[in-house]
């Protein structure tokens, strides 16, 4: 059952992003401690009790070296890179920009946000709802959140895939050229920036009260966040906090476009709006899974794992698994809504999703949207998909509607 010849699985294989629930299923059942090489040797943990459990125990499991394949300089980054103590410190200290009343005081902006594109396209009857709506939406909210001109989401539209692409890349793997210039676009743009902010705060001008603004004047035991740790903490945040909330968009419209029975019960009833959110998240995770490294030996279903292995939990795995979901491969919008809302796609533990509420707010008011003005929303031509192979979802999809 654990041999690991049972199953070739690779995070770069076309066979595996052609149908990544069909070689989920075949991890589980055949060999639930995979190990491969590419792009350099790693496990990969599928089954769901095994992922969460995993997750819950951060004692064993570290994000010291950061989530992704690479081996990050631990203490240099921090929340998603950061363990307890220092993780817990720096979740509080942010916490306060996450907060329900917080997103909720943002919901009046994010709707005229979305009705304002909407109205603006409406008319044309075909689009590309990930340029047209999935990517401007949670963009222009994290430039509300970093203090950047909302007009600059067209330069970084063109950075935030190509740097999500980077999560999966280690050791002989060389970045290509556009991933570098993402970077090196990010850096530049991003340095200045937060320079500025730094100089205005230091000199006691008035500074918008905005998470940039928290994460460089937030105390930890007497000290700030260094510019280094900011810098990377924000490049997190711009594809963290928004290519998963576009992947979603996407997904979700593609899904209720594939399952015209399940459209219809969401247009007959905007109460589902929620369980549609949450079940496409747990149908279709916009993040396959991310990395821990294990602080100790451990030994599961006889396979040994060195210590500080890099070890990837498939989020979208667990939600899948058909130990923990009821006819888990079928897309149905009216499952119990507390029940899915324990699906794995915002990640388990203590580094469960802080934009979770954002993101599910920013989802509904674009599914409410397309509601509202493009009810009968239906393909046009083939999707394409992101090519960074730690993300689910599409870079393009290609839509009409009358
Ligand atoms: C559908 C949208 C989203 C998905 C699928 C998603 C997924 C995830 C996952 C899986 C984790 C866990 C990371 C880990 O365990 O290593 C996470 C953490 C995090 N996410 Fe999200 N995310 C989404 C939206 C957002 C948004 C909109 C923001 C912010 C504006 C955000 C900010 C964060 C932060 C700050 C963490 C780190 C929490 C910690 O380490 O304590 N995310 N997200």
């Amino acid at each position: 059952m654990t041999s690991n010849d049972a199953v070739h699985f690779s995070l770069l294989s076309e066979e595996f992003h052609a149908d990544p629930p069909a070689m989920f299923a075949a991890m589980r059942e055949r060999c639930p401690v995979h190990h491969a090489n590419e792009p350099a040797p790693h496990f990969s943990l599928t089954r769901e009790a095994d992922v969460a459990g995993s997750l819950r125990d951060d004692a064993t499991w570290s994000s010291k070296f950061g989530p992704g394949h690479a081996y990050g300089e631990p203490g240099s980054g921090v929340l998603v890179s950061s363990d307890p103590p220092a993780h817990t410190a720096e979740r509080l200290a942010i916490t306060r920009n996450f907060k329900p009343s917080a997103i909720e005081a943002m919901e009046g902006d994010i709707r005229t946000l979305v009705y304002g594109l909407v109205e603006g396209f409406k008319d044309r009857g075909r689009g590309e709802l990930i340029a047209d709506l999935g990517m401007p939406v949670p963009l222009t909210v994290m430039c509300w959140m970093l203090g950047t001109p909302a007009e600059d989401i067209e330069k970084f539209r063109n950075w935030v895939l190509p740097m999500a692409e980077a999560v999966a890349y280690v050791g002989g793997r060389r970045a290509n050229d556009t991933v570098i210039n993402a970077y090196k676009s990010y850096g530049d743009y991003f340095g200045a920036h937060i320079r500025d902010r730094m100089a205005a705060v230091e000199a006691g001008d008035d500074v918008p009260d905005d998470l940039l603004t928290r994460l460089l004047t937030v105390q930890r035991d007497g000290t700030r966040l260094t510019f280094a740790q900011v810098l990377g903490f924000c490049q997190f945040l711009l594809v963290a906090g928004s290519a998963t909330t576009t992947l979603l968009i996407g997904n979700l419209a593609k899904r209720l476009m594939e399952f015209p029975e399940q459209f219809e019960l969401v247009r007959n009833d905007r109460s589902l709006i929620p369980n549609a959110i949450e079940e496409s998240l747990r149908f279709d995770a916009p993040v396959h899974g991310l990395f821990r490294t294990n602080n100790f030996p451990v030994t599961l279903y006889g396979v040994d794992i060195p210590v500080d292995s890099k070890v990837l939990m498939m989020f979208g795995s667990a939600n899948r698994d058909p130990e923990a979901w009821d006819r888990p491969d079928e897309f149905d919008i009216t499952r119990d809504l507390g029940a899915l809302k324990r699906h794995a796609a915002f990640g388990v533990g203590i580094h469960y999703c802080l934009g979770a509420p954002l993101s599910r707010m920013e989802g509904a008011l674009a599914l409410e949207a397309i509601l509202d003005h493009l009810p009968h929303l239906r393909p046009d031509g083939p999707p394409s998909r992101v090519k960074a192979p730690i993300l689910k979802g599409f870079e393009t999809l290609p839509v009409r509607w009358d």
